[in-house]
This record gives structure tokens, sequence and C-alpha cells, in this order.
């Protein structure tokens, strides 16, 4: 029996190599996308022998058209279709908007919203003649707070995951976003942000996360809040003054 195909974007770390061994630990081959070839390789290679599974690698920077042309060819494929399409790829600027070169912040909105915008749209090519198919996007609580053009990219993928699961979920997609709050992955290393900063009640674990927001995809939730703490500071950005917001969410900006 041929197994389902998970294509999982920056899965060489952090939350992507996590939905990356769950999906595979539940049976799902996988396509393996991030910039650096080698690590890739090595995780496919760790993956294939742990969990019995295929894995194929695509090294692509997804912010080149012509590398995520490629990605987007795999996604729309009808052979070994992509069954699980997983958009994560993602990183923080640490300065604020005005400190950035437009370049920088062009740069990142484009990682955050035209990947998933495009490689969604390539899935359901395949997804949707077929009935079936789940689209996890890896949004943020920062999507609930005004936090310059990542908050604002985030709340871009809320928003449009909760049309899109509304959309085509009686078509038999699911599509759904998952709102973490601080988790321990490179993120903030690679950022260069302070992590000791941040409290540490507000830490959440990646295998929590994901397992979480598989659940709740596999429920055919729109949005994904993991843990109590972070779904109760949810329900506060939206009834506290942005004012108050805005300060709390420097929290995981100061620099190393
Ligand atoms: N960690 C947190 O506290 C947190 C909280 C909320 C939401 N998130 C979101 O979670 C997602 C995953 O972040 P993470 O915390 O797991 O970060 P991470 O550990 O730094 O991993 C980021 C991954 O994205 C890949 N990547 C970065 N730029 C890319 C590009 N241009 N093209 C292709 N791949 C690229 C990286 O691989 P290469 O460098 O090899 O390309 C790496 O595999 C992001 O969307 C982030 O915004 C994180």
């Amino acid at each position: 029996m041929t197994r389902p195909v998970a294509l999982v974007t920056g899965a060489t770390t952090g939350l992507g190599l996590e939905f990356a061994s769950q999906l595979a630990a539940d049976g799902h081959d996988l396509v393996l996308v991030a910039r650096t070839h080698d690590l890739l390789a090595g995780r496919a290679r760790e993956l294939g022998e742990r969990y019995g599974v295929e894995v194929e690698v695509l090294a692509a920077d997804l912010t080149e058209p012509e590398q995520l042309a490629r990605v987007e060819a795999r996604v729309a494929a009808l052979e070994r279709p992509v069954s699980v399409l997983v958009n994560n790829a993602g990183y923080g600027l640490l300065r604020p908007f005005e400190e950035n070169s437009v370049s920088q912040e062009d740069h990142h909105v484009a990682l955050h919203v035209r990947v998933p915008l495009r490689l969604t749209h390539a899935a359901l090519g395949q997804m949707l003649p077929r009935r079936s198919g789940t689209i996890v996007n890896v949004a943020s609580v920062a999507g609930y707070t005004p936090r310059g053009t990542y908050g604002a990219s985030k709340a871009w993928v809320l928003s449009f995951s909760r049309w899109a699961n509304w959309q085509y979920r009686r078509r038999g997609v699911r599509v759904s976003a998952v709102a973490p709050g601080f988790v321990h992955t490179e993120f903030h290393q690679r950022m260069g942000a302070r992590k000791e900063q941040i409290p540490r009640f507000l830490w959440l674990e990646a295998p929590r996360v994901v397992r979480t927001a598989l659940q709740d995809a596999r429920r055919g939730k729109a949005i994904s809040v993991p843990s109590l703490r972070y779904k109760v500071i949810v329900a506060l950005t939206k009834v506290l003054p942005t004012s108050l917001i805005a300060t709390g969410s420097l929290m995981g900006r100061q620099a190393d």
C-alpha cells in the first residue's frame, strides 16, 4: 500500500523538523524543503531510517521565484500527490520596521505571505479534484498583536486560513493555522534575540505545539492555539488596549 505524502517547508530544524517527524511517525512519506541541502539530506536519512518512510529532499530558497516554482510544481503534482502541506518556513526580524532596509522587510513578507499563498494555490489544484487534503499554515500568537510586519504577516495567515477552511472544508480540504507563542527552536537565536528576557512560563516545547496543531487540523479546526496560557493571552489581546499589547509584544525583540 502506498503511503500518503506530506511536504513540510522549513524542515531542517525547529517546528518544521517536528512536523516532519510526527507525520512520518503517523505513516507519511515526506518531502522536506529548506535552503541548506546538506542538512536536509542528513534529516532525510535520519527520518527515513527511524520511521521506515521514503523521504524526498527539495533544497530551495522559497523567496527566490525560480526555486519557489520548483516547490510549487511538486505540490501541484498529480503523481505521488501531496496530501498534507505544512507551510512553516519563517524567521523574525530583530530591529523595528524603519531601521530595516525596505528589501529586508519585503523579503520577510514574501516568505510569510507570498510563499504560503502560492503553495496553497498549488495544493488546491490537486487536492480539490481528489476531495482530500490538509494544509497547515504556521502563524503565531503575534498575529493577534501589533508587531510590525511579522505580526501583520501572521495576521494574514490567520485570516487567510480561517477563510480557506470555511471555503474548502466542505469540498474535502481542511486548512488550519497554528498560532504558537514562544517555542524553543532556533528562531530566536537566528534572529539574534535574548531568550532569557522571556519569562520561563511562556515557553512551549515543539513536540506539544505540533501534536496540538495536527490534532486540531484533523478535527477541521481553522485556528489552533496550543496551550491554555496562550488561549488566555489571545483572549486578552481582543480586549486590552493596543498600547499595552504592543509593549508586551516587544518581548523577545531585544538584541543579544
Ligand atoms: N519559535 C517560536 O517562538 C515561534 C513562535 C510562533 C511562530 N513561529 C513560526 O514557526 C515557524 C518555524 O519557525 P521555527 O521556530 O521552527 O524556526 P527555526 O528553528 O529557525 O526554523 C526555520 C526553518 O525555516 C527554514 N527557512 C528559513 N528561511 C527559508 C527560506 N527563505 N526558504 C526555505 N526555508 C527557509 C530554515 O532552514 P534553512 O535555513 O536551511 O533554509 C529552517 O528549517 C516560522 O514560520 C515562525 O514564524 C515560531
